[in-house]
């Protein structure tokens, strides 16, 4: 079987000029939507098929379609990045790429082949251009890849029929603060996976049990939920979407170890990466919750920060739990989170070289 390629046959945008503009001026985070999209079909008797990109408009979905019913879904998010000669670049795709290869074994859907993954980002991108966002801003076009269960049946088995889409959404900070602490809320009472469960594949599921937390959180004047292991409620897992790290003292850069129950970010393994390139000594451990407070009291860690695609590198500075607040350094943004930050996005928008080849041009 031939490759599988997206090709676009309706050029005709949805959003004129004007409202662009007005749309980029200010977009918030996944409030707007580009002019296309990217689709392809798997079905089980002939694989994947019909790669093509379409105008952005709702779906034509039975109701009786397995994802509504038992949440077989999966996706991914990255970002092209416009850099000031005016091409678009983005970062590491072959890593999402596989990701979501893993996610499909999880979650018994179709593995999308690394080659047509990367060719709907570039057939999405190129018909988007106008979307990415200038050089000039610290804005980028998010990129959500997803593939659900699409088949008509209510019995519980993996489906024959499943969609492949991506959409795009130019993005600005992930927080609608911008770039400024985080106030985390330590539940004690959900978990959001489980030894054996799906916590390293990037299924819709995951998010939907973080949000009851997430509105704990919010309860308690929290911008985040920081949910610990399932089985002792003792040691960091992740936040609803980000991963966690902390910095010491003596220059080590600490972060969960991957255990099957966290998600392995992009962002995640390129810090680690960053960090030791700047001399910090990176280790994946076990964070016994308990001990982290206590060298935050101490100053043994002096800072702390989430990262993710969307939300890039943000700095923690507080911790609430039922038994009390602490607070990271000064409470402030952390001078090596926000170095690390300033690396990472250099990197990504061309303004420094690309050292490691994370790049990748999409336009
Ligand atoms: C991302 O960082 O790209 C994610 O998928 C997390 C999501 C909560 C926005």
């Amino acid at each position: 079987m031939s490759a599988l390629a997206f090709t676009q046959t309706d050029q005709a945008r949805r959003i004129g000029e004007d409202e662009r503009a007005r749309i980029l001026a200010d977009p918030g985070f996944g409030q707007y939507y580009t002019d296309f999209m990217a689709h392809a079909s798997w079905r089980e008797a002939c694989g994947w098929d019909r790669g093509e990109v379409v105008p952005f408009g709702p779906l034509y979905l039975s109701p009786a379609a397995a994802v509504l019913h038992y949440g077989q879904e999966i996706f991914e998010g990255l970002k092209a990045f416009r850099h000031a000669d005016g091409s678009v670049w983005t970062f590491r795709p072959e890593r999402n790429a596989e990701r979501l290869q893993r996610s499909a074994r999880r979650l018994a859907l179709p593995e999308l082949p690394t080659e047509a993954f990367l060719d709907s980002l570039r057939a999405v991108v190129t018909a988007d251009e106008p979307w990415v966002p200038e050089a000039t801003s610290e804005e980028s076009l998010y990129l959500r890849p997803f593939m659900f269960a699409s088949e008509e049946f209510l019995g519980v088995r993996a489906a024959h029929a499943v969609e492949y889409y991506v959409i795009a959404s130019p993005a600005g900070p992930y927080f609608p603060r911008g770039v400024q602490p985080l106030v985390v809320w330590i539940t004690d009472e959900y978990a959001r996976a489980g030894a054996g469960g799906t916590g390293a594949a990037k299924c819709g599921g995951n998010y939907a049990s973080s949000l009851l937390g997430k509105r704990e959180a919010a309860e308690h004047g929290a911008d985040e939920i920081l949910f610990l292991d399932s089985e002792t409620h003792t040691s960091i897992d992740e936040l609803s979407g980000m991963n966690v790290f902390a910095i010491t003292a003596d220059g080590r850069l600490l972060t969960p170890a991957l255990t099957g129950s966290i998600l392995e970010g992009v962002t995640r393994e390129s810090i680690l990466r960053l960090a030791a390139d700047r001399g910090l000594e990176p280790l994946e451990q076990k964070l016994e919750m308990s001990e982290i407070l206590a060298q935050l009291g101490s100053g043994e860690i002096t800072e702390m920060f989430a990262c993710g695609t969307a939300a890039v590198i943000n700095p923690i500075g507080e911790f609430r739990a039922h038994g009390g607040s602490w607070r990271v350094g000064d409470g402030g943004s952390g001078e090596i989170t926000l170095a690390l930050r300033q690396e990472l996005t250099d990197i990504q928008y061309g303004r420094v070289p690309d050292r490691h080849g994370w790049l990748t041009r999409l336009v």
